[in-house]
């Protein structure tokens, strides 16, 4: 693919942040990655480019009907000052899965995978060189065709921008406190809740404010039938250790299939831990609770990474989780991956790719 690489002159560069005090998804770099589709001419004049807004029709059809997409990927910068990436073109492929169940052009997978390496080269400055930091990468495509009429939009853009990032939840490393809610629910069997698509984050801000109203950091939700079995939390999937089994609820189609997710799932097969992907409701998790055989609970997702869950707030009822302490599963899954991610260890199944 024909790619442009328009670079901002020096003099007009932006400061980089302290890598140690970064939070989540509020500065970004000099450039970002661009390309436009329309019916005729397919996806065309990709270019890496300023960082700058974007001009859009007020009838920009993703402005009136939701026709969002994006993925969330990371490059960490090892210590050997190499840059890593983790399972790239899964993201990717995903990105597709999304870009068809809402109707929008898919990507030809190696042609943006050249435009994320020409845009991480040219802002390869800015990973940051603290461990826990990375340099978070948005690819997103939205629809810009001007209409009203409800229907799949005849023009998009794709592009990708890049945010130096810590941790995503405040408490880092350390376990989180869920809200579960059987009030609102984030996705209904045959939706949208396994396309990465801006709606489901939309419908959830709702539940997510009510509980960190109350203290909590985030929002489990239940199944939208029955209320009852366990789905997935805001930013991240989610998995229960009872006796010996681990348990993460299957995907049927309403949950995000997470890469984190699928990655943990392999390490712990290969590591001999009987994981079950099967429904799981909430009476479950309370009763193994009261049994004392709740081991752990932790959540998996790019942004997140492994968040272990220190308790679960329920119908008034509070479930403390291994004593509120981050479990050895958890804390085990947390160092391989950031081993494989930050270049220290070698990664299975081909997961790490270099700049
Ligand atoms: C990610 O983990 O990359 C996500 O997309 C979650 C995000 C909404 C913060």
């Amino acid at each position: 693919m024909d790619i442009t690489i328009e670079k901002v002159p020096g003099t007009e560069l932006k400061t980089k942040p302290d890598g140690n005090s970064l939070g989540f998804g509020a500065i970004f770099t000099d450039h970002m990655f661009v390309m436009e589709y329309d019916k005729d001419q397919g996806w065309h004049h990709a270019r890496v480019t300023k960082y700058s807004n974007f001009s859009f029709d007020p009838a920009a059809m993703v402005l009136h009907y939701g026709q969002a997409i994006f993925e969330g990927l990371k490059a960490y910068r090892g210590h050997d000052n190499q840059i890593y990436l983790f399972r790239p073109k899964d993201n990717l492929e995903r990105m597709n899965l999304s870009a068809t169940r809402m109707c929008m052009p898919t990507l030809n997978i190696d042609d943006v995978y050249e435009g994320l390496q020409a845009l991480l080269k040219t802002e390869q400055d800015w990973v940051p060189a603290v461990e826990g930091a990375s340099l978070y990468i948005r690819p997103t495509m939205i629809a810009t065709e001007a209409g009203l009429g409800v229907r799949p939009a005849n023009r998009y853009l794709f592009y990708i921008i890049l945010s130096p990032v810590g941790a995503y939840y405040p408490e880092g490393f350390n376990p989180v406190k869920i809200f579960v809610t059987d009030k609102y629910v984030r996705a209904v069997p045959g939706g949208v809740g396994n396309a990465k698509t801006a709606g489901n984050y939309a419908a959830s801000i709702m539940a997510a404010l009510e509980a960190q109203k109350q203290g909590f950091t985030q929002v489990l939700w239940l199944d939208a039938v029955h209320r009852k079995y366990i789905e997935e939390v805001g930013t991240m999937n989610i998995f229960f250790v009872i006796g010996d089994e681990v348990i993460t609820p299957p995907l049927s189609g309403s949950i995000l299939p997470g890469i984190t997710r699928d990655s943990v799932i392999k390490l712990m097969r290969d590591w001999g831990c009987a994981v079950s992907e099967r429904p799981i409701s909430i009476d479950e998790v309370f009763e193994a609770s009261s049994k004392g055989m709740l081991n752990e609970v932790f959540g998996t997702g790019t942004a997140a990474v492994i968040s272990p869950v220190g308790s679960l707030f329920y119908k008034e009822q509070t479930c403390s989780v291994n004593n509120g302490k981050t479990g050895k599963l958890a804390r085990r899954l947390f160092e391989e991956l950031q081993n494989m991610q930050y270049g220290r260890n070698p990664a299975p199944y081909g997961w790490i790719s270099h700049l």
